[in-house]
């Protein structure tokens, strides 16, 4: 049966963990697996800018043996002109997967609702799922596991704090995420991840207090305070956000190992320091290249089950 990738718990823990074992081989491989060989073409939407998903989607098809179609809103009919629902008729009848950043989650369930071949969540305004296999990917790499390690997220109840939830708790970790009071991630995500890592064996918790919560952190994770769609709040935000910065500060207090992520772009001075950000703890390159991998892996792994 197709399976469609819209938000990190669409797989279960032990898929997770097979997706992110089959990256690292992709990873050592790259060329080993040729799924879309024909070649077959794959679509890719963007309604929201994009620098590393453009690149590692369109990379990591041609290198499966298929065609990227890159698509935006503005060049398609989608959108005011056409529903998502005939657009996805119209899409699964040539295309192999679809990959798509947009805006509402619900737009991505109608697309998949509407398509026999799988549809990937390429960011919406809820979710960023192929960030998370990247993220998880990367923290394997450099600390040998996942299970057990606490990850602390700082900065905005966004996309990314709801999918550090949810994938982190999958993963086993024990997941801090820490905003300012009027910035809380979703009740429906906290309760889902709470759920999930109850069987998985790791934790979910929401703070206030950075200081607080990055002590014995494995990880610390941030990301922009000023998400796609919300640039009209920047000056409010800004100010909300005061003492949520990752700085050598606050990196001093978690562990002396620990590592930085960020899925970028950066806006060093806001939400991280220049210092941290381009300092021997962050591994945000190999975080980003890691998108290829991961994507790879999970184009993959769909299409071995889409057929
Ligand atoms: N991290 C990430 O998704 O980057 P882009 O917006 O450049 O795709
Ligand atoms: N939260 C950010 C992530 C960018 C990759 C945004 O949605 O703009």
């Amino acid at each position: 049966m197709t399976r469609h990738f819209l938000r990190d718990d669409d797989i279960s823990p032990s898929e997770q963990a097979e997706i992110l074992k089959l990256a690292l081989e992709l990873k050592a491989n790259p060329y080993a697996q040729k799924p879309f060989a024909g070649p077959k073409t794959v679509a890719v939407i963007f309604d929201k800018t994009s620098t590393r998903t453009r690149v590692s989607f369109a990379v990591g098809i041609s290198d499966l043996g298929g065609v990227p179609l890159i698509m935006d809103a503005q060049g398609s009919q989608m959108g005011a002109k056409e529903s998502v629902a005939d657009t996805a008729r119209v899409l699964e009848r040539q295309v192999a997967q679809i990959i798509w950043r947009t805006y509402a989650q619900a737009g991505l369930q109608e697309m998949a609702a509407n398509s026999k071949v799988p549809v990937i969540n390429a960011l919406s305004d809820e979710f960023h799922p192929c960030q998370l296999l990247a993220d998880l990917l990367t923290i394997q790499e450099h600390k040998g596991k996942l299970a057990g390690l606490k990850l602390v997220y700082i900065g905005d109840g966004n996309n990314m704090a709801n999918s550090y939830l949810l994938a982190g708790a999958m993963a086993g970790m024990h997941v801090v995420v820490v905003t300012p009071e009027q910035y809380l991630p979703s009740d429906e995500v906290v309760a889902r991840a709470d759920a999930i890592a109850f069987e998985t064996g790791g934790s979910v918790s929401v703070s206030k207090n950075p200081a607080e919560a990055v002590v014995g952190a494995d990880v610390l994770a941030t990301d922009t305070w000023v998400s796609m769609g919300k640039e009209s709040e920047k000056a409010q935000r800004v100010k909300d956000f005061a003492g949520f910065t990752i700085d050598s500060t606050l990196l001093a207090l978690a562990s002396p190992d620990a590592i930085v992520l960020h899925c970028l772009p950066a806006y060093r001075g806001y939400e991280i320091s220049a210092e941290v950000l381009d300092g021997s703890q962050a591994v945000i390159w190999d975080e980003a290249e890691n998108r290829l991998h991961a994507q790879k892996a999970l184009m993959v792994w769909l299409d071995q089950r889409a057929k």
